[in-house]
């Protein structure tokens, strides 16, 4: 087998791969592809030969997201559709969270991360002991955790959300109360969109909470016509300054809905690359914040995790069956 150096661009390789640099060229120049396209084929063939598919999430570079995955989407998208595939080998590019989730949702699947160390600003700022405090100091008080979180901390909560269903997450436990964790933002914006008192942990995104209303009032000056959509994992005065607040995954949809004739993306850059890719009637206009972690995934860390099947997730099995629960009862909740 080839080291990742010795994989060379031949006319084979340049053949094979066209059909995929057509998906990317108006975001990948011409004289990069070389170098992203050994890699690429390496990779799609070596997945065929592990019975492997690569989950990636919408935050991944356009070469990975149009290159090699086979199921892309927001972090909701991913877990669920986790559930539904028959491969042996899952490589999830995203962060260690989410190949957790991946893990907790096929325990006897083999599941990869290609580098250990893509984390999450919101998943350390709260552990499992945080989860039992809270709880004692709200007896009876429902806790809803954020799918951003480890293992450890999803199996101290009654159910999980993400971005793209925290509302009716929320709602669904019929309680006046709810506790919401990690994110203080998402919390917030919840808040707004439901008569659930939210009571909320001061955790934050280190991509998201660089956004500003200020940045989006500018933006707007510089710009005519500008359609402003936002994550809401970003500050409050941010969303107020936004025309339209979702998922990464309602954030395309809306793209792919209205055609605006030029967006604003508050949120990872790597998405709006992504999202540009398809949709050449739209002008993307970037404020770049990319996020450390998701920029850890590379098509070079994945062939090695595909050749080596390392790095591995495991999680404890007390821990997994209980975390297991509260993902489970996440994907049971109907979206409205
Ligand atoms: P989505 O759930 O909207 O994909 O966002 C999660 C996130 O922030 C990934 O880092
Ligand atoms: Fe975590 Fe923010 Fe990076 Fe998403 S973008 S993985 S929430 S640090």
């Amino acid at each position: 087998m080839p080291a990742t150096s010795a994989l060379a661009y031949t006319a084979d390789i340049a053949e094979a791969t066209r059909p995929i640099y057509e998906r990317v060229k108006r975001v990948i120049p011409a004289v990069e592809w070389p170098f992203h396209a050994p890699l690429v084929h390496e990779i799609n063939r070596l997945k065929r030969e592990r019975n492997a598919v690569i989950l990636a999430h919408n935050y991944q570079t356009p070469e990975i997201f149009h290159g090699v995955a086979d199921i892309v989407g927001d972090s909701l998208a991913l877990a669920a559709k986790a559930t539904q595939t028959d491969a042996d080998v899952i490589v999830l590019a995203g962060v260690h969270f989410m190949a957790e989730t991946a893990k907790l949702l096929n325990p006897a699947k083999t599941v990869l991360i290609p580098d250990t160390g893509a984390g999450c600003s919101l998943a350390e700022s709260i552990t499992a002991a945080d989860v039992r405090l809270l709880r004692e100091r709200y007896p009876g008080v429902p806790v809803v955790a954020y799918v951003n979180t480890s293992a450890e901390v999803k199996a101290e909560v009654d159910i999980c959300c993400t971005s793209g269903n925290a509302v009716e997450v929320v709602e669904s436990l019929g309680t006046p109360r709810v506790i919401m964790l990690p994110d203080e933002y998402l919390a917030k914006y919840v808040a707004t969109q439901t008569s659930v008192e939210i009571i909320a942990w001061k955790g934050h995104c280190e991509v998201h909470e660089r956004f500003t209303g200020d940045e989006i009032r500018e933006f707007r000056g510089r710009f005519d016509e500008l359609v402003v959509i936002a994550h809401p994992e970003c500050p409050p005065d941010v969303l107020e300054a936004a025309d339209f607040v979702g998922s990464t995954a309602r954030m395309v949809d809306f793209v792919a809905d209205r055609r605006p004739p030029r967006v604003l993306m508050v949120t990872e850059c790597s998405m709006s690359d992504n999202v540009a890719a398809a949709s050449p009637e739209t002008e993307f206009v970037r404020p770049c914040n990319l996020c450390p972690h998701m920029k850890k995934i590379t098509l070079a860390n994945i062939l090695e995790s595909l050749r080596t099947l390392e790095p591995q997730v495991s999680i404890a099995p007390e821990v997994a069956e209980r975390a297991r629960r509260s993902v489970e009862r996440m994907l049971a909740v109907k979206p409205r």
